[in-house]
């Protein structure tokens, strides 16, 4: 992979995705339970906000949880809802601190309350801020938001709010849960694998993907480098001829 060239390469993609794959087999290989495994993963994200922040990226959006992921064991989908709970008691005040604006994607009304009211806390204490908006999606699944998404649509047009021949692209957009916010220029997936997972599946369309062996809890600043100087090597065409 090609590393990140900061001078070379003045402009850093605007908006970063991530599938963050790799905590399960990353404690595997140390004989630790998938829980550590987890925890690694949640150092491994703050690394990659400061990261985005430093290279001046001004998106960063994290697959958390997906609505497939209530379908793993009980006691683990207990510990991954124990760390987000965590990470929005301990490090909301530090992102804060640090000009970080916080959104959440996916759908809230099955998430414990405390869970729904430190998430709302979150959005409102940080705005305002200027800094690097970080998208936490948190059960969140494409299919469910798209057609969260045309629910509305049908709504507000049976009630005569909209009408259906003005229904463009952008104004799709809108009632996506990522309304306002440009659609990422890179897509990175850990681990090896190869899947979009049900991530973001309208939003991606024109994206880079950059898949990495780098098991989540290993990814580093450099890590975050080497994709984006892969992303920089791209030659990006959105459906137009090469030249
Ligand atoms: C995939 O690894 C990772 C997840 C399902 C959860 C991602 C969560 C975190 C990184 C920590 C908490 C997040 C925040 C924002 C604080 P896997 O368990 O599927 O790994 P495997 O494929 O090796 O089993």
């Amino acid at each position: 992979m090609r590393a990140f060239d900061s001078e070379r390469f003045a402009e850093p993609p605007t908006h970063i995705a991530i599938i963050m794959d790799g905590n399960g087999r990353w404690a595997k290989a140390r004989g630790l339970p998938r829980a550590a495994g987890h925890q690694r993963g949640a150092e491994a994200v703050r690394v990659a906000v400061e990261s985005c922040g430093k290279l001046g990226v001004s998106y960063l959006t994290l697959y958390a949880f997906s609505s497939e992921n209530w379908k793993r064991p009980p006691s683990e989908v207990d510990d991954l809802m124990a760390l987000l709970r965590h990470y929005l008691t301990r490090e909301v005040n530090v992102l804060h601190g640090n000009g970080v604006r916080l959104r959440f994607i996916g759908d809230r009304a099955s998430l414990a309350g405390d869970i729904k009211s430190l998430i709302e806390e979150a959005e409102t204490k940080t705005r305002a801020n200027a800094g690097l908006t970080l998208t936490v999606a948190i059960n969140y699944g494409s299919h469910n938001e798209i057609l969260g998404a045309c629910k509305r649509i049908a709504r507000a047009v049976s009630e005569g709010a909209l009408s259906s021949d003005s229904i463009t692209e952008d104004v799709f957009e809108d009632f996506l849960d990522t309304a306002n916010m440009p659609p990422p220029d890179l897509l990175i997936r850990t681990s090896g694998e190869q899947r979009l997972s049900n991530f973001l599946l309208w939003q991606l369309a024109y994206s880079e993907l950059v898949f990495t062996d780098t098991l989540w809890p290993d990814f580093t600043k450099r890590s975050l480098e080497e994709a984006v100087g892969e992303y920089h090597g791209r030659d990006r065409r959105y459906g137009t001829r090469r030249g």
